[in-house]
């Protein structure tokens, strides 16, 4: 496939994505949060999962003065919702860029919303397929940003061609918060870490393939 997977997501010290149930959390810092944007700014389509839209209803946009770039193109916004759960008022799909959401062969369509239908094998799509579709729209760097299911699928279908996770020096300690992957990961079978970096008060880890 042609399309370049980079998966960006920030964890706490004990390895949370965010906190359980609809506790916000905020992982990242101000200077993470730049690089973040630049990172969206040079990416073709931002993909995140339902849960993540139903739990932070994130805008997915690209924050140019942040990133201290002038505005550009906004990348195309991509949802993994197979029972299309993304509610009509999500930031997602306000009319700030061009959004995709992705929802299995037997959800029903909505006005205004544009959906890509893609089979589910056992509740999961595809993501070579997925890929393939997203390659048609002309994306070739895709970032990835989570949540837990959804990074979760990328890594056990060896997709991840990129991976940069901020460490946060707080631990959460909350046993049901989500982590970076559902099950045992082991990341050294599908990238190698190349470079460690503080970041403010947290450490960034970039691994690639
Ligand atoms: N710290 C960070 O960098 C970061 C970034 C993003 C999110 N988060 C956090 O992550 C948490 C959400 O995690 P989550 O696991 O609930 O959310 P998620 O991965 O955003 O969404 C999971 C849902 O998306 C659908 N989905 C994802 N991948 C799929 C695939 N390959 N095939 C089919 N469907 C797929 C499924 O929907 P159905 O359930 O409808 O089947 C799945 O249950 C929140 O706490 C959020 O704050 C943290």
């Amino acid at each position: 496939v042609g399309v370049r997977v980079h998966v960006n997501c920030a964890i706490t010290l004990d390895g949370c994505l965010g906190g359980g149930g609809r506790t916000q959390l905020r992982i990242s810092n101000a200077e993470d949060l730049r690089r973040v944007h630049r990172l969206r700014a040079r990416s073709d389509a931002i993909l995140v999962g339902v849960g993540t839209v139903l739990a932070d209803d994130p805008k997915l946009t690209v924050k140019w003065a942040m990133a201290g770039l002038r505005p550009g193109l906004p990348p195309l916004r991509v949802v993994l919702d197979p029972r299309l759960r993304t509610p009509p008022n999500a930031l997602v799909l306000n009319g700030a860029a061009p959004t995709i959401v992705f929802v299995g062969a037997k959800a029903r369509g909505r006005a205004g919303v544009r959906l890509e239908r893609i089979p589910l094998r056992r509740r999961h799509f595809d993501l070579a397929r997925l890929l393939d579709r997203l390659s048609d729209y002309g994306v070739r760097r895709l970032m990835v940003e989570g949540g837990q299911r959804t990074l979760t699928r990328f890594f056990a279908e060896d997709r991840v061609d990129e991976a940069t996770i901020f460490v946060s020096p707080r631990v959460l300690g909350d046993p049901t918060a989500p982590r970076l992957s559902q099950g045992s990961l082991d990341l050294r079978r599908h990238l190698r870490l190349r470079r460690a970096q503080r970041v403010g008060d947290g450490a960034l880890l970039m691994w690639t393939r």
